[in-house]
């Protein structure tokens, strides 16, 4: 009894801990919809691309670096151009900004595209952080992933 009280109260404190990914996606659903699929022409589809961008190398950080802050320019995403801006989401904590990472890269199987898919952690954006970059620099970093 006082082991399933135990696990019971641990397991409720890890899920308080991590940050809910699939609620935070609300912030971005707005633009890019709920079912990942964007907006042609004005919000860029994540649904199937974060695979695409998972599977540059540098892709993973990239990714970090977007949603950190930002992105401005003109891309191409799908034989689409978007030239609109990705506004920057540094007021996010390091944990939510790795957990609304993971929700876009599993809730549309994107995870599955690529090889050897691990999830995001918090240390990784923590890194990054301290980089500060523009979004214009952001989407130099875009560049040299040789996506379109
Ligand atoms: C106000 C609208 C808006 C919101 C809100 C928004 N985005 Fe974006 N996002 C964009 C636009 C527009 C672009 C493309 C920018 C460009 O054309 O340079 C973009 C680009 C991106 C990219 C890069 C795609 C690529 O090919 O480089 C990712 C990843 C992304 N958004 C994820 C998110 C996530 C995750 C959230 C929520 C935390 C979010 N966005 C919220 C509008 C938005």
């Amino acid at each position: 009894m006082k082991r399933t009280l135990m696990a019971f109260l641990l397991l409720g404190g890890l899920a308080l801990a991590q940050a809910d990914g699939a609620k935070l996606y609300a912030q971005c659903a707005g633009c890019h919809q709920a079912n990942g699929q964007g907006l042609p022409g004005a919000f860029p589809a994540l649904a199937g691309h974060v695979a695409e961008i998972l599977s540059k190398q540098g892709g993973r950080e990239y990714l970090i670096k977007a949603l950190l802050w930002g992105l401005q320019g003109q891309i191409e995403v799908k034989g689409m151009k978007y030239n609109g801006a990705m506004p920057a989401f540094n007021g996010l904590k390091d944990e939510e900004i790795a957990a609304v990472l993971n929700h876009i890269a599993t809730a549309w199987g994107d995870d599955k595209k690529v090889k050897d898919f691990k999830p995001f952690t918090a240390e990784e954006v923590k890194k990054l952080r301290a980089q500060k970059l523009t979004p214009q620099q952001v989407l130099e970093e875009r560049k040299k992933l040789g996506l379109k």
